[in-house]
């Protein structure tokens, strides 16, 4: 199984402290087990900055940096060896495996996390924490404080500065290393046979559910625990809802079939759409649709490269996907003042793209000091330009609606300009037919 390396976490942690204040320290939680109903839990995944930090795979967890400690910079509290438990709910680390599995300099019992860590707080300036995204976190942090603060008049020293540690960690999470890209390409690879499979067992009758267990079963196989987000099987209509999860429509002959799916990879994902004809043959109208995205796809590639900016390549599908528009006769008018206009939007209404990563909408700026942000080397990103022709829209002749089509892929920025990672999937019109008509 392809993974990140131990020695990446390392150099992670090492990374960040070495951009922390001097004397500050660093407090991070795992993700908490979520109940799904009575005695039955959500599969486990843990928080990717806890992940991207420690590579530690077990809830109730807490990491803990504190740069240039003698005794230890990086402390690991979690949960204790237990053969009952273990018995009943799978191995644990323990604190000897945090530390030798894990690289903890030192660990300690979850449970006796109370009595410890405000004494490795205390005479600390500064506290880095994800302050806001978990209240019940937040409040714990308070109350250790709150512990060495009680104790001020026997001289203990509460710190002063309380620090989101988002600014940091989440810059560091948007340039990918060499080890992440390569875990990338191995959900993408994964990812991009599931679309294949799907493809091939595409037939009028089927169920959309019928094609998600087809992406399941590959995601399954390679390796992934789960997909990255929830499958959209979009069919005819549905396939102009944007975040369909419905998955439970027939499949019929003459319609497209939009699936946007993914796997994840070591908590890395991928993010690819394709839209195919249920019966394996463009009608005119989906052709000419599905043509101008991918047209505006391939003009958002080029617009992809160190230096340019992060709208460029929305600016570059926008520009087509208008001018497509206009040239059917979807839109009236003159190109640009359609563009100044946003009349597109009542076709695309979205954006070109988010940052890719551990989370499927990663973290990462878009804009730094009021300016879009300028791709550099290792950025990952999404290319999905898409057209959606509602239903309902009166202004348009009715052989157009219910048309909806997107095409996703996922890059990296390179030295040349990106790499595609998910180009194993089939794209053009005749390599899609082609392929279907092999599987019939
Ligand atoms: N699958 C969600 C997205 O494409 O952003
Ligand atoms: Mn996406
Ligand atoms: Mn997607």
């Amino acid at each position: 199984m392809i993974h990140i390396p131990k020695a990446e976490y390392t150099r992670r942690r090492k990374a960040l402290m070495a951009q922390m204040e001097p004397n500050s320290i660093a407090i991070l939680p795992a993700a908490a087990v979520a109940i799904r109903n009575r005695d039955v839990e959500h599969v486990y995944r843990q928080d990717s900055d806890f992940q991207y930090l420690s590579g530690f795979p077990e809830p109730e967890a807490v990491i803990v940096l504190m740069p240039g400690r003698q005794h230890g910079e990086y402390v690991l509290f979690c949960r204790e060896r237990n053969a009952e438990r273990e018995l009943w709910d799978g191995l644990r680390a323990g604190t000897e495996g945090a530390i030798r599995d894990f690289g903890a300099d030192d660990a300690f019992p979850i449970t006796d996390i109370d009595d410890i860590l405000p004494g490795l707080i205390e005479g600390r300036d500064r506290v880095y924490s994800a302050m806001g995204s978990n209240a019940e976190f937040d409040r714990h942090v308070m109350e250790w404080i709150n512990v060495i603060r009680s104790k001020a008049h026997l001289g203990a020293q509460p710190p002063n500065e309380f620090v989101a540690l988002d600014h940091l960690l989440h810059d560091m999470r948007l340039y990918k290393s060499a080890a992440e890209v390569k875990v990338m390409r191995e959900a993408a690879r994964i990812s991009c046979a599931a679309h294949v499979r799907a493809m091939q067992a595409s037939r009028a009758g089927l169920h959309e559910f019928s094609l998600e267990a087809e992406l399941d079963y590959e995601f399954r196989k390679g390796g992934a625990k789960m997909p990255a987000y929830g499958s959209i099987v979009a069919a005819g209509r549905n396939s102009c809802i944007l975040h369909y999860q419905q998955n439970d429509a027939v499949l019929k002959d003459g319609d497209l079939v939009l699936i946007d799916a993914g796997c994840e990879i070591d908590c890395y994902a991928s993010d690819i759409t394709r839209t195919w004809p249920v019966n394996g043959k463009f009608s005119p109208e989906q052709k000419a649709i599905y043509e101008i995205v991918l047209a505006s796809q391939e003009a958002a590639f080029k617009q992809i490269a160190p230096n340019k900016h992060w709208n460029q390549a929305h600016e570059a599908t926008v520009q087509v996907i208008t001018a497509g528009l206009v040239k059917l006769g979807l839109l009236q008018g003159d190109v640009d003042e359609l563009i100044a206009s946003e009349a597109y939007r009542a076709f695309y209404m979205h954006r070109a793209g988010h940052w890719l990563g551990m989370d499927v909408h990663d973290v990462g700026e878009y804009k730094v000091g009021g300016e879009w942000r300028v791709l550099e080397v290792g950025m990952a990103l999404t290319v999905e330009p898409g057209i959606y022709i509602s239903p309902d829209n009166q202004n348009v002749a009715k052989k157009w609606r219910g048309i909806g089509v997107r095409i996703e892929d996922d890059v990296v920025v390179t030295k040349q300009g990106c790499e595609i990672l998910t180009g194993g999937v089939p794209k053009t019109v005749a390599e899609i037919e082609a392929l279907m008509a092999a599987a019939r």
